[in-house]
């Protein structure tokens, strides 16, 4: 596929899934693209940050809202990243053209991943509390408020630049390959 999406258009999420309706994390087909897949993995991580920002303030404890955040920080994000890591960024890296300059905003979209984790192993403890029904502390909710600034400005750039090169870019076969290895991820399969 070589259609270009414009970088000011962020994908637009699909219509049984506007704001405030929440659904499931995309199953992973074997026909899907996993380029496609990523972008709506990324609707997903976008609306966790929106989660985030409404845990950081709410009066009242959010214990539900706890726990879906909590549950995204230990399944669904830890893949992606991987994903990106291990499957995404190396094809990219040997597919792309020395003029797509690729490789420094790579190294710094992974140096970020390995910030991420960080921040989110850090805020775990405090999201099983939240998830048990205590309300955030201040300094929890600043942690809330940082990681969700953070994560939406790692998604900007790689729904502006990274996924569209991608498309331009891998093969049929890295689209394969990386597909094989997402399904493998999610379901403990080798990805032969
Ligand atoms: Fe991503
Ligand atoms: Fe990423």
């Amino acid at each position: 596929m070589t259609k270009i999406i414009d970088p000011a258009n962020l994908r637009m999420p699909p219509a049984d899934a506007a704001r405030g309706a929440r659904p499931a994390p995309p199953a992973i087909d074997a026909a899907d693209c996993p380029i496609e897949t990523l972008y709506e993995e990324h609707f997903q991580q976008r609306q966790m940050a929106a989660d985030m920002e409404v845990l950081a303030e709410t009066p009242a404890p959010r214990p539900e809202l706890a726990r879906r955040i909590l549950n995204n920080l230990g399944d669904a994000l830890p893949h992606h990243r991987i994903d990106e890591d291990e499957s995404l960024f190396p094809r990219l890296r040997r597919r792309a053209e020395p003029e797509d300059g690729i490789g420094t905003m790579l190294d710094r979209l992974q140096a970020e991943h390995v910030e991420l984790h960080a921040m989110a192993e850090a805020l775990k403890p405090a999201l099983a509390c939240m998830a048990d029904g205590a309300l955030p502390a201040p300094e929890d909710r600043a942690a809330l408020r940082r990681f969700a600034q953070a994560e939406r400005r790692h998604l900007i750039t790689e729904n502006a630049l990274v996924l569209p090169l991608a498309r331009l870019r891998l093969t049929a076969a890295d689209k394969a390959a990386t597909l094989a290895e997402m399904r493998a991820r999610r379901t403990g399969a080798s990805p032969a």
